[in-house]
């Protein structure tokens, strides 16, 4: 049982049930998901912008469907955030240090369709990874249930996500 800390008794941080190691672990893990987000928003956009080629208006389409998806997604990690009682993080630099996903920093022409869709598709898929083993810690390890069907939630947004934009690559020279 989590004892109560004089902040708590305050009114100053919620009383959720969690020991303060706990929240902690938690509020880390969704900064990290956070952080990922906002690395796959942006080359979402920077694929939607710069995509060339036959699927062009398909492509086009599909990365914007995904980035929108997306900014709703990390509006509810940042807010999952605030509701432990801290503050979420909003810098773009910290994003990229907490991220265990990559920038993309190739340049428009440098890149064709094919390789934009593989890209994403590796991103999503990596997502799914590291958030199976964030929904094992935050529920066995930190005892939050309701963080927990949250994160399940987002692999199997991204689960899909990886499996539409798979969809547009098989057995296609795009
Ligand atoms: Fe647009």
């Amino acid at each position: 049982m989590a004892t109560r800390s004089e902040a708590t008794k305050n009114g100053l941080k919620p009383d959720l049930g969690l020991e303060e190691k706990a929240r902690d672990g938690v509020v880390k893990t969704l900064a990290t998901a956070l952080a990922d987000a906002h690395v796959l928003y942006i080359k979402l956009r920077k694929y939607h912008w710069n995509v060339t080629g036959p699927q062009f208006h398909s492509l086009h389409e599909l990365f914007e469907e995904q980035y929108t998806s997306l900014a709703t997604t990390i509006d509810e990690i940042a807010e999952r955030i605030v509701q432990y009682g801290v503050s979420a993080p909003g810098s773009m630099a910290q994003f990229v240090a907490m991220a265990r996903l990559k920038e993309d920093e190739a340049k428009g022409l440098e890149m064709d369709a094919h390789e934009m869709v593989e890209q994403i598709v590796a991103d999503h898929e990596a997502v799914v990874r590291n958030l199976r083993e964030d929904i094992e810690r935050v529920g066995e390890t930190y005892g939050d249930v309701g963080a927990e069907d949250f994160l399940t939630g987002l692999l199997q947004d991204h689960q899909k996500f990886a499996w539409m934009a798979r969809a547009m690559i098989k057995g296609k020279n795009l």
